[in-house]
């Protein structure tokens, strides 16, 4: 793994980009006073003037030609800086979804461009990125058929990068396990069959459940991109509520007990770019102030 070497996104609002992306090596220190001196090795972003724009594959006599900008960053070429590449793609032949062009590129353009991908159904949560902005789901992001707007497509923003449009979601993980993402009970139910609860006690879960840990609203977090060494980030906390919220589970005070600090939940200023980026329409900074609420009582 040392041989891994990633970039990271220094924020998400797009101008930003222009000379912010730095070797991993930053990771333990504060990174808004590591920007310049990281940035020598394979940092400095190369502006769109300077790459070419690769074609549509097979144009029609009546394209509907749209223009798609991606990042991209090879760890195989360290010394190269992050780039944007333009693609344009004849809508006509391309299906109607953001991963339907990223798919298109990748099969019929350039296949060095690389994503994640899995279900194409927003459940997998692989294609999470940042679309025009905003953090979704490529797979649910329809293509803006507006063809005179051109497309950005950005890795999810303040994540470490892989390559091109995959981000590094290590830390993520590690901080999702870091919760007991699982049921814990002291007793076994007596007849020894599952652990149920009456259907009011499961309503409880509701919006919470859903949750496909696809990280969209943790990198749209101002809190998180600044802390995420110990902010736990509205993701998580949405899954540590998910399970204070079981009436199945017997260590709610525990789980509070770990929360119980400075940093893990409190870093939470309740901005809200959590609740309206979630693509699934989860509300995690109402979670957050649940388990507040809980921590307070
Ligand atoms: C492509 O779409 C445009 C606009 O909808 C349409 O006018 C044109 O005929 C289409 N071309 C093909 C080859 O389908
Ligand atoms: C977060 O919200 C602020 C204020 O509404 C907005 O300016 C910013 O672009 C948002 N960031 C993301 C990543 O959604
Ligand atoms: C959190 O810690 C404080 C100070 O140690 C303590 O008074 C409080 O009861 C704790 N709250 C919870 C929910 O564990
Ligand atoms: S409400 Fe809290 S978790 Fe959500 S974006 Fe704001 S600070 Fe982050
Ligand atoms: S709450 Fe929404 S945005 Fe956040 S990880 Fe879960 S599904 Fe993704
Ligand atoms: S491909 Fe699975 S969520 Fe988009």
């Amino acid at each position: 793994m040392a041989a891994l070497r990633t970039t990271r996104l220094l924020a998400s609002s797009r101008p930003l980009f222009t000379s912010s992306v730095f070797a991993r090596s930053y990771a333990t220190v504060d990174p808004l006073s590591k920007v310049s001196e990281a940035t020598s090795a394979s940092s400095k972003f190369v502006p769109e003037s300077q790459t070419s724009t690769v074609k549509e594959p097979a144009p029609s006599a009546t394209p509907r030609t749209k223009t798609f900008h991606v990042y991209r960053w090879d760890p195989d070429t360290p010394s190269e800086k992050p780039r944007m590449q333009s693609y344009t793609l004849d809508l006509n032949k391309t299906g109607p979804m953001m991963l339907d062009a990223l798919i298109r590129i990748k099969n019929e353009v350039d296949p060095t461009l690389t994503f994640r991908r899995s279900c194409r159904e927003g459940i997998c949560g692989s294609c999470a990125m940042n679309i025009d902005g905003v953090n979704t789901l490529a797979c649910l992001c329809r293509i803006p058929t507006d063809t005179t707007k051109e497309s950005r497509i950005y890795p999810l923003p303040h994540t470490y990068v892989v390559k091109d449009l995959v981000p590094d979601l290590t830390h993520f993980y590690k901080q999702y396990k870091s919760i007991k993402p699982y049921l814990q009970t002291d007793s076994k139910p007596e007849d020894g069959l599952e652990n149920r609860q009456s259907i009011e006690d499961r309503r409880k879960l509701d919006g919470l459940y859903e949750c496909i840990l696809c990280a969209c609203c943790s990198t749209s977090c101002p809190s998180y991109w600044w802390n995420s060494e110990e902010y736990l980030g509205p993701a998580i906390l949405l899954q540590s509520y998910r399970w204070l919220a079981d009436s199945r589970d017997s260590k709610t005070e525990e789980r509070k007990a770990a929360l119980n600090n400075s940093m893990s939940v409190y870093r939470c200023h309740t901005i809200l770019n959590c609740s309206r980026t979630c693509p699934k329409g989860l509300n995690p900074g109402k979670a957050i102030a649940e388990i507040k609420k809980m921590m307070a009582f």
